[in-house]
């Protein structure tokens, strides 16, 4: 039975998550596998993927987690074909121009971590817009868009630098991360069967606790949240100590 018991639409019953669990993050794997196994092309898994990042970002949004990361395309992914990548960014234009009449309602505010400046200028126009009309809601949603865990530090790092610094902290990389604005994830879940990061947030995993799924992602659903929320409290998190 799912432990939190919807009642009716984003209405929750049972007992939504605490400070322990305030930022969960996602490797979004498996579209291309899925579709596949149906004789479908990879775009038809990349299209059914967003419908399910939607309804499991909002599912973490209603149960009381306050900030949540999806890895919706890497520095690397740019080696797929080209069709792909187009039908990934076309996704990500339609999922934005409908968020724009949303996120209000859902008072979620949208971060784009990632280097945006090689993306289409249409592209990185509805992200700013997004972003800026979202600024002022409470629930933080990440999205990685041409995010490498790598390039984010040397990101920070250069960004550190620009300030006049001869050596720099962690702190210093803390502030300056594309994820600046979030604490470092207490979870991170990655579908598709792989054990590995990905390049993914590479510095902000040093003590997140980790769940890999053999489900694929667009099978993904809220009892399966239920079941992580579940398994996350189980944890025992010792940060080195005893
Ligand atoms: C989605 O899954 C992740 C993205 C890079 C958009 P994949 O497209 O990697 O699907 P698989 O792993 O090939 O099945
Ligand atoms: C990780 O998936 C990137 C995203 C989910 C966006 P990949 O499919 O690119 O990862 P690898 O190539 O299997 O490591
Ligand atoms: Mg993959």
């Amino acid at each position: 039975m799912s432990l939190f018991k919807r009642k009716e639409k984003n209405k929750y019953e049972g007992t939504f998550v605490d400070s322990r669990l305030s930022h969960i993050a996602f490797i979004m794997d498996g579209n291309g596998r899925w579709a596949k196994r149906r004789g479908m092309p990879r775009e038809y898994g990349h299209s059914v993927g967003a419908k399910v990042f939607k309804r499991v970002s909002e599912y973490c949004g209603d149960i009381g987690i306050k900030h949540v990361t999806v890895y919706a395309f890497s520095t690397e992914n740019w080696k797929r074909p080209q069709k792909e990548v187009n039908a990934i960014m076309k996704l990500l234009e339609q999922y934005l121009f409908e968020a724009l009449d949303t996120l209000a309602e859902k008072n979620v505010q949208i971060h784009f971590i990632g280097d945006r400046s090689i993306l289409s200028e249409k592209l990185i126009s509805l992200m700013d817009k997004v972003e800026k009309e979202s600024a002022c809601n409470e629930k933080i949603l990440n999205i990685a868009i041409n995010y490498g865990g790598k390039d984010d530090i040397v990101h920070a790092v250069n960004n550190a630098l620009k300030g006049g610094k001869t050596s720099i902290s962690e702190k210093d990389i803390d502030n300056n991360l594309y994820t600046a604005h979030s604490p470092s994830p207490d979870l991170i879940v990655r579908t598709g069967g792989d054990y590995r990061i990905s390049n993914f947030l590479i510095w902000q995993s040093a003590y997140s606790e980790f769940i890999f799924t053999p489900k694929l992602w667009p099978e993904l659903n809220e009892a399966d949240i239920d079941n992580f929320v579940r398994e996350f409290y189980t944890r025992q998190r010792r940060y080195g100590g005893l």
